[in-house]
């Protein structure tokens, strides 16, 4: 099995559950308030972990008791430490997040930690990177480190998926470095500028990045599941309908899915249904590493659905 390494945010998430979202300047009474570890890259990691991956997490935390209670949580889950590194005199990266009855969420993230996640710290850490196989990046850390980074291991000949997550326009040296980018829709149109009203917008899109050099483009289409564009190809892989109680870090656990196939020689498409049907199961319980799946209920899920 190929090693996989997550190079990106960890965060604790303060969720409320709320019946519907307030409007500006309205007070509303919440239901429920809970803890939860997350963070893009943090979520990633802990799905991987839970899937059975070799794991590695390069990442920061803050010196104070929710950095504490991550580490336990990364470690209880499997992850590889060596690349995580406890900074001083700066908060662990938090999330506040909203969740309505539909599971549906709003969600304001303050960097802390991860904003240190520097060009240094990857030189710090690059005889840990050197040896894996399958890097993953999304967007809670510096832009710059994502950059500088990328195009090393590219160098190095490895494999990079990216979650252009949360959406923001990319500088188009990235894009030639990128073997798997994994957008939303919302984060594809904040990419090529192209708006989606239906599939076709969809595959224009696509092909946009695969013009700008990704190899391949996996649209997460949330229920529909996903859409892969390739420099001649365009393909529907659908996707699994689940009663969803809360959506955070569907996108994580989809990219965590795909890593996972990935690394044990699966092709692109059935990574896709894999990373659709660990996206699914984690939408069906509350919170974001709290509710990422082991490898077993997802064979069981994915045995069930396909019958
Ligand atoms: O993708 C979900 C994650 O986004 C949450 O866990 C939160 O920390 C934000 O970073
Ligand atoms: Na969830």
């Amino acid at each position: 099995m190929k090693k996989i390494c997550v190079v990106g945010s960890l965060n604790m998430d303060l969720v409320v559950t709320v019946d519907r979202f307030p409007e500006p300047g309205e007070t509303i009474t919440g239901r429920e308030f809970a803890t939860y570890p997350g963070g893009k890259g943090g979520n990633q990691a802990v799905a991987l972990g839970r899937l059975g991956a070799d794991v590695l997490m390069i990442g920061k935390l803050g010196n104070d008791l929710f950095g504490e209670q991550y580490l336990n949580n990364l470690k209880e889950n499997g992850v590889i430490l060596d690349g995580v590194k406890v900074e001083e005199g700066v908060s662990s990266g938090i999330a506040v997040i909203e969740v309505d009855s539909t599971g549906e969420n709003h969600i304001v993230i303050v960097p802390g930690a991860n904003g240190k996640v520097d060009r240094a710290f990857i030189e710090e850490n690059w005889h840990l990177m050197e040896e894996r196989d399958i890097f993953l990046f999304q967007l809670e850390i510096p832009i710059d480190t994502v950059l500088y980074a990328v195009k090393k291991l590219k160098k190095a000949g490895k494999i990079i998926i990216l979650d252009p997550a949360p959406a923001r326009i990319l500088p188009d040296d990235i894009f030639l470095n990128i073997d798997y980018i994994t957008p939303n829709e919302t984060e594809i149109e904040t990419l090529t500028g192209i708006r989606i009203k239906d599939v076709d917008d969809l595959k224009e899109a696509g092909h946009w990045l695969v013009k700008k050099g990704v190899k391949n483009v996996i649209a997460k289409a949330g229920k529909k599941g996903a859409y892969l564009a390739t420099s001649d190809d365009f393909v529907h892989v659908p996707g699994f309908t689940v009663e969803a109680v809360d959506t955070t870090a569907a996108g994580d656990s989809f990219n965590a899915g795909f890593a996972f196939a990935l690394a044990q020689g699966k092709g692109i498409i059935e990574s896709i249904q894999f990373a659709n049907a660990v996206g699914a199961i984690s939408t069906t319980a509350k919170g974001a590493q709290s509710a990422m799946p082991f490898l077993r209920q997802v064979e069981t899920f994915i045995g069930q659905r396909m019958r």
